[in-house]
């Protein structure tokens, strides 16, 4: 290979690999952090020093945060992310959890995860639930209690409660830290100029205010 091409594959391998790479293999059994870190809500996901593995006990590989919901907000959605900021035992391992509710019609907005494939349980419920794949094909149909939905790494998603009772979820992710990103929010309550989203989406000053007021944070 010529000097010029070897600077080119190399370049395309930096600037390529981590787009194709997941969380990286363990080096040991376990990583419990040794001070309790704060990834949820960071897209940089940094190393912390594990704590001496000799103390672990059992205690630390058990989460008893699920067996209730949260409340509910304006779109009758709540979610509890179980990621290693909350516990800490999930630290290296590769994976993370999520438990979501929707209420009676509770949507849960289109968004996706960049650094996570989820497989999602429904526990409790008639959902309809689909993502959509980057030739715009919507995969969308109502699944119910104990049957399971892939939502494939990056693409899109969302799921509606049409049941007739509130519906519970579970979500597994391939990655300690999969990252969300909620659409309306990141598109009208980020701050992008108003300019261009007025032309993206066709809207008014007016339209858009609306939007931006209904999804800031
Ligand atoms: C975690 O990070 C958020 C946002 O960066 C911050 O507001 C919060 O206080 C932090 N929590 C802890 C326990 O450090
Ligand atoms: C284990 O040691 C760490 C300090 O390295 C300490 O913070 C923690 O409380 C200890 N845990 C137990 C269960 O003794
Ligand atoms: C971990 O703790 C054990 C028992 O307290 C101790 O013998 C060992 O040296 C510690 N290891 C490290 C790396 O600090």
């Amino acid at each position: 290979m010529s000097l010029k091409l070897t600077v080119i594959f190399v370049i395309c391998l930096i600037h390529f690999y981590p787009t194709m790479s997941s969380d990286p293999d363990p080096v040991q059994d376990f990583c419990i952090p040794e001070t309790k870190h704060n990834s949820s809500r960071t897209a940089r996901f940094t190393e912390v020093p594990c704590r001496n593995s000799s103390n672990a006990t059992v205690d630390d590989f058990v989460f008893d945060g699920l067996k209730r919901p949260g409340s509910f907000n304006a779109m009758g959605f709540t979610g509890i992310s179980v990621n290693p900021a909350a516990f800490p035992g999930l630290n290296t391992l590769g994976m993370s959890f999520v438990r979501a509710d929707l209420d009676v019609g509770g949507v849960n907005v289109p968004h996706y995860h960049p650094r996570a494939t989820e497989i999602a349980f429904v526990l409790e419920g008639m959902v309809y639930s689909g993502f959509i794949d980057s030739t715009n094909r919507v995969f969308a149909k109502v699944i119910g209690k104990g049957e399971v939905m892939v939502y494939p790494k990056g693409l899109v998603h969302f799921q509606m409660n049409v049941g007739d009772s509130p519906a519970t979820i579970y979500g597994s992710f391939n990655s300690q830290n999969p990252g969300t990103e909620k659409i309306p929010i990141a598109i009208f309550g980020s701050g992008i100029k108003g300019e261009l989203l007025e032309k993206a989406f066709g809207l008014s000053a007016k339209e858009l205010e609306m939007l931006r007021r209904k999804f800031s944070p």
